[in-house]
């Protein structure tokens, strides 16, 4: 089942409404490109390249609102809409570059065509940008799968499956793909505050798979790698920079310092589109501070826990410097340090 959908006759863009995961599965149906960034604000739609899709097709519905007459003033508006779309996520470099990349097709194949030929072309391409990820993902399943063996115990960040792509996943499409292939292993799910992606749907999905797992908090995950009991570590990314350096949900980098001081390997698994080589290192990758309440607002036998004037920082996601990733897993293949010039090469291999 697709993440994110396109409804033609209304037309909207329909989702997942993650927040309401685990408690309830509801689609919500959005019908201004407006509302499509206010979701991806909310995190109604959440992970790199759902949010890249989704945000294709907000873009693609700019063009259905819009009661724009001639083709110059159509692409104003569908110009507008994409600045407002960038905005709503920092940190995901999917996002812009899904967004670029509808607005590089209407803008080079808009000239002579009608507005509704004009709407057409930019829902195809942010279809084909939701075809392609369920794809890549696939694909990159199959490699990231070969590097988990059978017997396995792994830790896995945040929420990287099906959920956080159109289908399937990144670092969990490896987990489940190597679930189907028959080896019996076993994730240690962290719960990934302060959102907890791995408790309410890393969790969810694994269960849907069969998959068996223990939700850990995250301050767990150094003592079952120091007591042996893991051997590979996987999480995505939301941006990589041209020297490797992963940009991934907040507690990423602490995860693979541990892994790193206990020898064992830890894989970011990672579609091409993730990979950013206009930024030299992840020093230069915007990172996202979100609201303090999610910090604050969790709440323990009904009552909030934190002092009620309590104050808090929530940066939502971190850089792991690439001496501390092992290997990225592509769609197009295993790549290994050197990751200045072995990125760039996957990144320009044709698949
Ligand atoms: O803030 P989120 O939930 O959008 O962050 C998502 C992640 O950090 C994922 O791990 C990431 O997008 C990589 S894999 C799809």
């Amino acid at each position: 089942m697709r993440t994110i959908q396109w409804n033609t006759d209304l037309p909207a863009v329909e989702m997942i409404d993650q927040r309401r995961l685990p408690a309830a599965m509801e689609f919500i149906s959005l019908k201004s490109h407006v509302e499509v960034a206010g979701a991806i604000r909310q995190m109604i739609v959440r992970g790199a390249p759902a949010i890249g899709a989704a945000a294709a097709f907000g873009l693609a519905l700019a063009g259905y609102e819009s009661d724009a007459r001639t083709a110059p003033n159509l692409l104003a508006d569908y110009d507008a809409a994409a600045k407002t779309l960038k905005a709503s996520r920092p940190t995901a470099v999917n996002l812009a570059w899904a967004v670029d990349r509808v607005m590089t097709v209407i803008k080079e194949r808009s000239p002579g065509r009608s507005i509704e030929s004009i709407r057409g072309l930019a829902l195809r391409e942010a279809q084909r940008i939701a075809d392609e990820d369920v794809e890549i993902n696939r694909r990159m399943a199959e490699f990231g799968a070969s590097l988990i063996n059978d017997g396995d115990t792994v830790i896995h960040h945040c929420n990287t499956g099906a959920l956080a792509t159109v289908d399937w996943g990144t670092a969990l499409g490896a987990i489940r793909m190597a679930h189907e292939q028959g080896k019996k292993i076993r994730v240690l799910v962290d719960e990934t505050r302060p959102r907890l992606q791995g408790t309410r749907l890393t969790a969810w999905e694994l269960e849907q798979y069969g998959v068996p797992y223990d939700i850990i908090s995250d301050n767990m995950a150094g003592y079952f790698l120091k007591t042996g009991q893991v051997q590979a570590v996987l999480f995505g990314a939301d941006r990589v920079a041209a020297n490797g350096d992963v940009a991934n949900k907040i507690g990423t980098y602490m995860l693979a310092l541990a892994a790193q001081d206990n020898q064992v390997p830890a894989y970011a698994v990672v579609p091409t589109p993730t990979i950013d080589l206009s930024l030299a290192h992840g020093g230069l990758i915007p990172i996202e501070e979100r609201d303090p309440s999610e910090v604050l607002g969790i709440t323990y036998a009904g009552e909030q826990v934190a002092p009620k004037k309590a104050s808090a920082r929530n940066p939502a996601f971190d850089v792991t410097p690439a001496r501390l990733v092992s290997a990225i897993v592509t769609e197009k293949g295993i790549v290994l340090p050197p990751y200045s010039p072995n990125l760039k090469e996957i990144v320009s291999r044709k698949p």
